[in-house]
């Protein structure tokens, strides 16, 4: 019975028509929150150029590991997170509940940011930007009763909409239309961020260029080696999280990819891609904090960055800075929207591939289930306030700690399991068949064994002792 429904599903299952769609769709994973609100505070704090370096080592060794790994895993096996560890090796079939939990949990605190971002977006779109700055603008908003309900709704309703339509005619059609007009935002925005300049009370002048410089020269002034692990940690921490890394995504995407793409190819273009606006979104942001508030101001990132710092800085602008400020949220909404309809996509195709249930039904019945969660994520502001101390040394209500258990806890150790399986127990030639399924050469082929086995786990191993505090 169970072989019946999932040959069916083989025969129905969607697929992206080509290269292309696959690699602005997964990209369009990729380009999140991530790249905006937390590359560039890590580089403005980890020693500008001297991060980028290092973020470049790690992107092309350790990044495209785990990324190639998760997309041949689901291109192999032709199935979702959860069902396809147990394809692989069904003694293992325990660590695709793992992948499905993990964008269960992040998915619905990430529609409740999305809302912020919507919000943020209309007030500036209707001229209203000036309000944005107001003290408590921000913080009466998120803890208002009914506002980020409705607003995360708007959100999660247009997430709902391009996942129910499906890969090709959903998924696929909105990243290709999404995709390089958030290219073309940032590269206007970024461009213009280096010729900004301003005067402030001491008569101090301060320019873009200059920012740019802090953020492109290495510095390092007072580098120790113990500096230089926290680095390290950093960048790995980062794109561990910026190539949506153990959230199941890469293996649905890559479930959904023909199999005469070329699967390297494809990878290190999603990387270029990522790596690229990351790197962009740090010529558009630490010259412009930098412009107006020096130096202490590159300290911000997260909500605070976006929602607070940078309206500060747009009203500066004046009238420009309206329409400024619209494009950059406009811009944000449309990375965020990227990113949640890949973790979506990811719990539908679960449920698709193990249960045999058709896609609207999925996406119908999940979507509902996770709006539930938001609800509960938006109440943690108003009617649920509390704070819990973090085991890594932070303060945290309802969406904290969500984020907390998906990012420093279940992806990190998912990463290493998932090293494990390939590495040792499966052995690393079963992806790279994968890799070279159409006779493509794999020069990679020694880098990827060793880091699969060895480096790999043990860096996230490092990454987790870290996000439990024990490190
Ligand atoms: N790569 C994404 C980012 O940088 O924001 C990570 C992500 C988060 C993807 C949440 C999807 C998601 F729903």
């Amino acid at each position: 019975m169970e072989n019946n429904s999932k040959s069916e599903n083989k025969k129905e299952r969607n697929s992206f028509t080509g290269s292309l769609g696959f690699v602005l769709a997964a990209a369009g994973s990729a380009v999140g929150l991530g790249n905006i609100w937390r590359f560039p505070y890590c580089a403005a704090k980890d020693g500008g150029g001297l991060f980028l370096l290092v973020y470049l080592v790690f992107a092309l060794t350790f990044g495209f590991t785990l990324l190639i790994t998760e997309v041949a895993l689901g291109r192999k096996t032709q199935q979702g997170p959860l069902t396809a560890y147990r394809e692989l090796q069904p003694k293992w079939k325990w660590l695709g509940i793992f992948s499905f939990v993990v964008p269960f949990i992040i998915y619905p605190y990430y529609c409740v940011i999305g809302g912020w971002v919507i919000k943020y977006m209309f007030t500036y779109m209707i001229g209203k930007g000036s309000l944005a700055v107001q003290d408590g603008f921000f913080n009466s908003f998120i803890s208002g009763s009914w506002q980020p309900i409705l607003f995360t709704f708007l959100f999660a309703g247009a997430c709902f909409y391009i996942v129910y339509k499906g890969v090709e005619d959903g998924i696929e059609k909105f990243s290709k239309i999404l995709m390089p007009i958030l290219a073309v935002i940032v590269i206007f925005i970024s461009f213009y961020a280096l010729f900004l300049k301003f005067t402030d009370s001491d008569g101090v002048t301060r320019t873009g260029l200059q920012g740019a410089k802090i953020y492109l020269i290495p510095n390092f002034k007072g580098l120790t080696f113990r500096g230089f692990l926290h680095i390290c940690l950093d960048a790995i921490g980062q794109l561990f999280y910026s190539l949506s890394i153990a959230m199941g995504i890469m293996i649905a995407y890559g479930s959904y990819m023909k199999k005469e793409v070329n699967l390297e190819k494809s990878v290190n273009q999603i990387i270029a891609f990522d790596t690229g606006i990351a790197f962009l979104a740090g010529l558009m942001i630490i010259p412009t904090v930098f412009v107006f508030s020096d130096v202490d101001g590159l300290k911000t990132a997260g909500t605070s960055l976006i929602f607070v710092a940078l309206p500060k800085i747009f009203n500066s602008l004046g009238i420009f800075g309206y329409i400024l400020g619209a494009l950059f949220f406009v811009m944000v909404l449309f990375a965020a929207i990227t990113s949640a309809v890949s973790i979506l996509e990811a719990i539908t195709a679960s449920y698709i591939d193990k249960y045999g249930w058709s896609r609207k039904k999925s996406v119908l019945i999940l979507g509902a289930a996770t709006f539930v969660v938001s609800i509960i994520v938006c109440l943690g502001y108003n009617v649920w306030v509390f704070k819990l101390k973090l085991p890594n040394g932070s303060v945290g209500q309802i969406l904290d700690v969500l984020d907390y258990g998906a990012n420093n806890v279940l992806m990190p150790l998912i990463g290493i399991l998932t090293c494990i399986l390939i590495g040792w127990v499966c052995k690393p030639q079963t992806i790279l068949d994968e890799i070279t399924l159409n006779g493509e050469k794999f020069n990679r082929a020694g880098l990827y064994k060793v880091m699969i086995k060895f480096i790999a786990p043990v860096l996230l191993f490092v990454i987790l002792l870290t996000g439990l505090g024990i490190l």
